[in-house]
């Protein structure tokens, strides 16, 4: 009933609706709407009341709950179904689960706070309650596991798009994955699979954002829009938008192969020509950052004029 009320409301957005309609739209007395409203005030809803003219809208919680998400969600596949928690040692975790029990592509966990919120390579992602972005993405494409870099490079141009749909800001993808601002890391993918030698089961796509994330809460090397912009950003906003561009570039993906994603990825790659330094395992390659491959590999030009195809890694400088 709470979901039908909010949804009538959102319906007339700027205009008040009465007591009265909102009892017969949905069927139940003008007394159980007001208890609703209270119930929705009380979980951060604001909502006007006026004597004769009924209840308006006109702000909504900052938080990222399923029903926020969802709501008027222009995606095909992704968050379809989204699973909102407060607190979770990591989306990542929760999401295995449930697409190893069978849960649908396009699945969304998103959580609050991360108790145990992980990065690449063993690091760990610090999450504070309500500050950022913490989301795991179910997908289950039809592909190699050796192509699964591809949709990480897919989801940094998501996440791209989506910061600058959102705010006035340019941000910057630095090979593989990460998304910067001046120079300093503002978002992050990690991507994990389960598979065979020869088949993707299913692949998890988690991505962290630090959007409202004070200086005080973050490393040196990292920022948060907020802090770029000096002022509170609307996260479910860029929530919302991730998910739709997400969505958008998979069916791109889907249909057009990787080319498409891979010229709006070099379009944010502002380091592609510049020199750079990248760790591989056990060993570091000087050169000029050259291009992405058609298996999201980098190609540097080294100091010997060789080109080495680095496909996992990290950029460490950018000179
Ligand atoms: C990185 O740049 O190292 C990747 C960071 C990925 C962080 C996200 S936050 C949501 C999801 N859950 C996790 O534990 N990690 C990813």
């Amino acid at each position: 009933m709470e979901e039908a009320i909010l949804n009538a409301l959102r319906n007339r957005p700027g205009e008040f609706v009465s007591g009265e309609e909102l009892s017969r739209l949905i069927g139940v007395s003008r007394t159980a709407v007001w208890k609703e409203i209270e119930k929705l005030r009380a979980e951060g809803y604001k909502i006007l009341a006026q004597p004769h003219s009924g209840y308006q809208l006109v702000g909504v919680p900052d938080r990222l709950t399923a029903q926020e998400l969802t709501w008027n969600l222009k995606t095909q596949r992704i968050g379809r179904k989204v699973h909102a928690y407060e607190s979770t040692d990591s989306t990542m975790d929760v999401a295995h689960r449930l697409a190893a029990a069978g849960e649908p592509e396009g699945t969304v966990v998103v959580a609050e706070q991360q108790e145990k919120g992980r990065g690449r390579m063993g690091r760990r992602w610090f999450s504070p309650k309500g500050k950022g972005i913490y989301c795991s993405v179910i997908l289950r494409p039809s592909m190699q596991p050796a192509q699964v870099p591809l949709v990480t490079l897919m989801a940094a141009v998501a996440a791209a798009q989506a910061v600058e749909a959102a705010t006035e800001l340019k941000p910057e993808i630095k090979w593989p994955n990460d998304l910067l601002i001046g120079s300093k890391k503002v978002a992050g993918i990690l991507t994990e699979l389960s598979a065979e030698l020869n088949r993707v089961n299913y692949v998890v796509l988690g991505i962290g954002m630090n959007v409202n994330t004070p200086r005080r809460d973050l490393p040196a090397h990292a920022t948060s829009l907020a802090e770029e912009l000096g002022k509170k950003v609307d996260r479910l906003q860029v929530a919302r938008s991730l998910l739709e561009q997400m969505d958008r570039l998979y069916g791109v993906f889907l249909q057009g192969g990787i080319a498409p994603v891979l010229e709006a990825w070099r379009r944010y790659a502002g380091f592609l020509g510049r020199r750079i330094r990248v760790a591989l395992e056990g060993r570091v390659v000087d050169g000029q950052a050259l291009d992405v491959d058609a298996s999201g590999a980098l190609l540097v030009r080294t100091d010997s004029g060789l080109v080495e195809s680095c496909s996992a890694g990290e950029v460490l400088v950018v000179r």
